[in-house]
Formats: structure tokens, sequence, C-alpha cells
């Protein structure tokens, strides 16, 4: 596929009336993945949902290829979701947990996920550790080899945060965590098509995700990733008949690959429309997308540094698409629809949700701007110009 971002703009419907930078919400789907989720529910609707199944049957099953080449892991290590926070639970709730584990977590791990762990801690007598950030806003590894003992049955860490645009080094945390043969659970949720990612290099032994973000698919639709030697240690915490089988009337055995954390019901236009969307994403290269998503974003962040009243919050050295911002002069809110008004999708990252990271740091409700490789120098330029005019 050619690297014409006109060519990719005309591919993307939403890029001709809208400037969008809610790329970390969900990033506009480009035409032949939203043509592919309506032809199967016409197909659906012309000959019945099941036999429209068994007739793309291919397409389904490309799901798995597709997010093995895109993650470097086999088919079998991949599990279809509905949306990431549920990829995420189901892998946290098939680990065995035993009074007085730890759990080691990040402060900018995502909400939904610790107060799951909170959840977890009450149910099971767990101990959450939470690891600070640096000075920088990136995990501190220092702290995180500290933080790593013998007691420790999980790491669970985000790669980018929903309210920043660091990366956190998460395949150094990810050697830390292989070297003491700790599980490694790594919610990629927003670093997943915006950044090169392969599980063998980031060290992670469970990983998940959302379609809907900067993968460009469809919502509804997520995955999980399952290392296969670690398969046999986790158990399910409800199965159905597509992630076992009866043995007899007392016994069960479970599917051996990662399909064990699975239903046997899912959105089936939604699974091949996000597997169009990975291929997407493959065939342009994750190389490409990464080095353009983080050059618009250095773009954005220096242009809007020359703003009157705005102060942009990333201080870390790598950083993402994610630009976080607040003014001066208006709310997150006010600002956030004052641009909506005139065609720009923004969004607003609240301190109530992340009371660990924008809490501690003192910072309030901040305005959110996310670019993906479809975005223009053009249009960064109009987004300042509109942030100028208040
Ligand atoms: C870092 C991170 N993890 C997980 C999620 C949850 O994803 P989903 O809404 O698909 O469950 C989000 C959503 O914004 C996120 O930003």
């Amino acid at each position: 596929m050619p690297h014409d971002i006109e060519e990719l703009r005309r591919q993307t419907p939403g890029t001709s009336h809208l400037l969008h930078f809610n790329n970390a919400g969900a990033a506009l789907n480009p035409a032949a993945v939203t043509t592919a989720v309506l032809e199967h529910l016409q197909q659906e609707q012309r000959v019945g949902a099941y036999e429209a199944a068994a007739a793309a049957n291919g397409a389904i099953e490309h799901f798995y290829t597709a997010f093995a080449t895109h993650l470097n892991c086999r088919a079998e290590e991949i599990a279809w979701a509905e949306n990431a926070t549920h990829a995420w639970n189901t892998l946290l709730h098939a680990i065995t947990f035993k009074p007085g584990d730890r759990i080691v977590t990040g402060q900018s791990e995502y909400a939904s996920n610790y107060l799951s762990l909170l959840h977890l801690a009450q149910r099971c007598q767990v101990h959450i550790d939470v690891v600070p950030n640096n000075d920088t806003g990136s995990l501190c590894l220092e702290a995180l080899e500290k933080a790593l003992d013998g007691n420790v049955r999980l790491l669970a860490l985000t790669h980018v945060p929903s309210q920043s645009g660091v990366v956190h080094p998460a395949a150094q945390a990810g050697a830390m965590a292989r070297a003491r043969g700790i599980l490694y659970l790594l919610d990629a949720c927003q670093s997943a098509g915006q950044l090169a990612l392969d599980v063998e290099t980031l060290g992670c032994d469970l990983l998940t995700g959302s379609g809907r973000k900067y993968l460009r698919g469809p919502r509804g639709t997520g995955f999980l990733y399952a290392r296969r030697g670690a398969l046999d240690s986790l158990h399910p915490a409800w199965i159905d008949m597509h992630a076992a089988r009866f043995l007899d009337a007392q016994h069960y055995a479970l599917r051996e690959d990662a399909r064990r954390f699975e239903n046997w019901e899912c959105f089936v236009a939604g699974k091949i429309g996000l597997a169009v969307a990975v291929d997407y994403a493959n065939a342009l290269g994750m190389q490409w997308i990464e080095a353009r998503v983080r050059t618009l974003a250095t773009r954005l962040r220096e242009r809007l540094r020359e703003v009157l009243n705005l102060t942009v919050h990333e201080r870390g050295h790598d950083l993402c698409g994610i630009v976080t911002f607040s003014s001066g002069r208006e709310t997150a809110d006010a600002l956030q629809q004052r641009l909506l008004a005139r065609g720009i999708n923004t969004s607003v990252v609240r301190v109530r949700n992340n009371p660990l990271d924008l809490g501690a740091q003192g910072l309030g409700d901040l305005n959110r701007a996310s670019v993906h490789y479809y975005n223009t120098d053009a249009e960064i330029e109009r987004f300042c110009e509109a942030l100028r005019q208040y």
C-alpha cells in the first residue's frame, strides 16, 4: 500500500468533513472496514446469520492470523473479546491467586483495571502495590525493580495511558518480570495500532486491546493475546461449550488455545471488520505508522506551546500520538465543546477517573488531542488557529 496521505484520507471518508483528533477515543474507520461490516450484516439479512457465518469462515478465522502477524505471535495465542476491559478482566480472573499474593501495577494504570484490582483485593485478600512514575511521568524502573519480590504473582501495567502521551517502558518491565518468572499482563489498548508491538520484545505473557482506537476497527470489538506457555495455568472464570468440551457427565476439557477465553456467540461482522482493520495497519507497516504518529504529535506539541495561555502536559522523551493540554481561560469541557462546534473532535480526560495519576500531580481535567497517521500538518495549524480564537 502506498504511503500517500491524500489517498489514505480518501479511503477514510470521515476526514472529508471532520478534523478528527480523537483517535485515542475511537479512530475513523477506513472505508474497507465499514464495507466489510456492512456486507456481512447484509449477508446475515439475506441468508441467515448462521449461514452467513459458515460462508465467511475464512474471513472469521483470518482474525487470528491477522493479529498473529500484528503482534508477532501464533494464531492460537489470540482470542476475540468484545472490548479491552472485558479482555483484561477475563485474563485477570483466570489467574489463581492465594491470600497474601501481591499484584504490582503502575501509577498510570487504566482506571477500570485499577478498580478491578481493588475489587479482587477485597475478595481474594491479595495486596496491590502501585509503582510511582518518575518526574517525567514515566514508570520508575528503579522502584519497579524493588517492588518485584518473591511474593509477586502478577505485574499489570498499561503501555500507553488514556490520560497522557507517555509510552511506559513496557519492554524493560517485561525483562524484569521474565527474569523473575512473574506473570506480566500488559494493557495495550492505546498502543495497539499506533506503536509497533512485538510480544517477544515486550516480554509480556498476556496483552489486551480494543478494536476501535488506533487500530481503526469497529466499535464493540477487542482482542487478547495469551502466551502458549502461560495458558495451562490460566483457568477462565466461566466457560461455555466453545471454550470447553464434555468428556463425560463429570468431566470436561478446556480448549488448549486462547479461545478458551471466548464465548460461542460474538459480533461476527465486527470480528471480520477488525481483521480488515488489522490487515490495513499491517499492510501500511507499523514502523511507518508509529514514526508518522510520533512526528505529527511532536509537531502538535510544539505548536500548542506557542498558543497563549495553553499548557502542554507531556514531559518525557518517549511520547506517542496522545497530547494533553489545558487552557488558563476555559474549562476542559468548555474548550472541547467550542472545538466540537467547529467540527473538531477531541476529548477530555477526567481527574476523577485518574486520581492516582492526574490527582497526584495536582492536575484537573485535561483536554486530549490524539493524532493518527491520516492527520496532517495543515490540520494541526487549523487546530491551533481554532484554539487562538477564544
Ligand atoms: C489504557 C486503556 N485501557 C483500557 C481501556 C478500555 O478499553 P475498552 O473501552 O475497549 O474496554 C481504555 C479505554 O479508553 C484505555 O485507554
